[in-house]
């Protein structure tokens, strides 16, 4: 059993997080919108922009420790998504960025009759890129259903995925439902069939060690301001991959390694803001027993963050299942909450999510309405217009908080 994290020494690293809202400390269940930083995440950039400012590739002091630093947060990145090679890491304005920009790539290698599959359970970053690149190569898309508990139908994936697919994009787990989909079968499934994965794994990232090498994926994307750094995307590819894919890029620009595929000038506060992030997860698992290496410590603290999120999610779940009317979409069983991230949606008999997200927010609830950008899965589960209500745990809740959120619901819906 991993040492429990100490709710209180976690918190005080955050100083978002002591938000006064009335007589009380507002409650951040926005997480899966984005989290909250911590301040050497903050400080990093502000010592980058202080004192080693500058352009990188120059001969000069700063532009050579700007260079070390990128390479720096490259290994960081490397550490966080299981991958072995820095070069493999590329940072870009956000996941969405990113990922059209790979799919235009892409595209110019598909062939009419191809076909591209993506999922019904997915953020619309990581269905509508591909739509379009398939739409501009004249390749059709397949999507893989879902089931009514939110899960991704794999008969379906097993039918859909067949010789004609080139891509298979699809998510680590729904920042919607939380559900976690099977990652490694889902890239095996593309592989047999001569296709390539693509994995969001924005909604994962937080909550649950990352393996690329060991998924079988060929590139995944997260972004970083959702695991507690500032606003950058970052991007996971096969070094083989990167390397042969024809890039858009301006002709001085490098042609080879990670730097082939990011655009224009990089936002390197915000990339010595993203080391730090990951130094600062890393940190938990040095707490106690210290393992030496940053890999061995992300391992741990990854331990430690999964015993919280399930024993939070497993309460806010039981808390939900007492209250009338309440419906949460996806799974409900807080005995099955390994299945699941702590991001729990609900809709109400009787009560319209945006109604619920105000109320909230009034008692100092930061909460999301809506479909948050998941409209396949809410379309898929019939829940347009109105979408539902997200409560998204991190490792910085506390069960205090929990108790609270379902106390001010309780006197919502009585
Ligand atoms: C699962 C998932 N994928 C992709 C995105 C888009 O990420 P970005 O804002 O970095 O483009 C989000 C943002 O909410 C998300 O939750």
């Amino acid at each position: 059993m991993p040492t429990p994290l100490d709710p209180a020494a976690v918190r005080r690293r955050f100083p978002g997080l002591q938000r006064r809202a009335g007589d009380r400390e507002a409650v951040f269940f926005d997480g899966p919108a984005g989290s909250q930083v911590p301040v050497t995440v903050a400080d990093a950039m502000r010592d980058y922009l202080l004192h080693t400012n500058a352009n990188h590739g120059g001969a000069f002091a700063t532009s050579r420790a700007t260079d070390a630093m990128v390479h720096a947060a490259r290994e960081a990145v490397a550490d966080f998504v299981g991958a072995t090679e820095p070069e493999e890491v590329v940072f870009g304005a956000n996941m969405t960025t990113l990922t059209f920009h790979l799919a235009r790539a892409l595209a110019r290698t598909w062939r009419p009759g191809e076909r591209i599959v993506v999922t019904d359970s997915d953020h619309d970053a990581n269905i509508a890129p591909w739509v379009r690149a398939a739409a501009t190569a004249g390749c059709e898309v397949q999507r893989i259903a879902v089931h009514a508990n939110a899960s991704l139908d794999l008969d379906d994936a097993e039918r859909k995925i067949d010789r004609r697919t080139r891509l298979v994009a699809f998510g680590g787990a729904s920042n919607l439902s939380g559900t976690i989909h099977p990652v490694a079968r889902l890239c095996e499934l593309a592989r047999t069939q001569g296709a390539l994965s693509f994995v969001d794994m924005v909604h994962w990232a937080p909550h649950l060690r990352l393996h690329a090498d060991r998924l079988g994926c060929d590139f995944l994307v997260a972004s970083a301001y959702k695991f507690f750094g500032p606003h950058l995307g970052v991007l996971w590819g096969r070094r083989a991959l990167l390397e042969e894919i024809d890039a858009d890029r301006v002709r001085p620009a490098p042609g080879h390694g990670a730097e082939k595929w990011q655009t224009g000038t990089a936002n390197f506060e915000a990339i010595a803001g993203t080391l730090a992030a990951v130094d600062g997860i890393a940190q938990l698992g040095r707490e106690r027993g210290a393992p030496a290496d940053r890999r061995g410590a992300l391992d741990a603290a990854f331990r430690r963050i999964e015993r919280h999120e399930r024993e939070l999610c497993a309460a806010l779940l039981r808390g939900l299942a007492d209250l009338p009317g309440v419906r949460v979409v996806g799974l409900a069983d807080p005995d099955r909450v390994h299945e699941r991230c702590p991001t729990v949606s609900f809709t109400h008999a009787s009560r319209r999510p945006a109604e619920i997200a105000s109320a909230l927010a009034a008692a100092g609830v930061h909460a999301w309405a809506g479909n948050s950008y998941a409209i396949a899965l809410t379309t898929a589960l019939g829940l347009e217009p109105d979408g539902v209500l997200r409560l998204g745990l991190l490792h910085y809740n506390t069960r205090e908080e929990v108790d609270y959120v379902l106390a001010q619901l309780r006197r919502l819906v009585a």
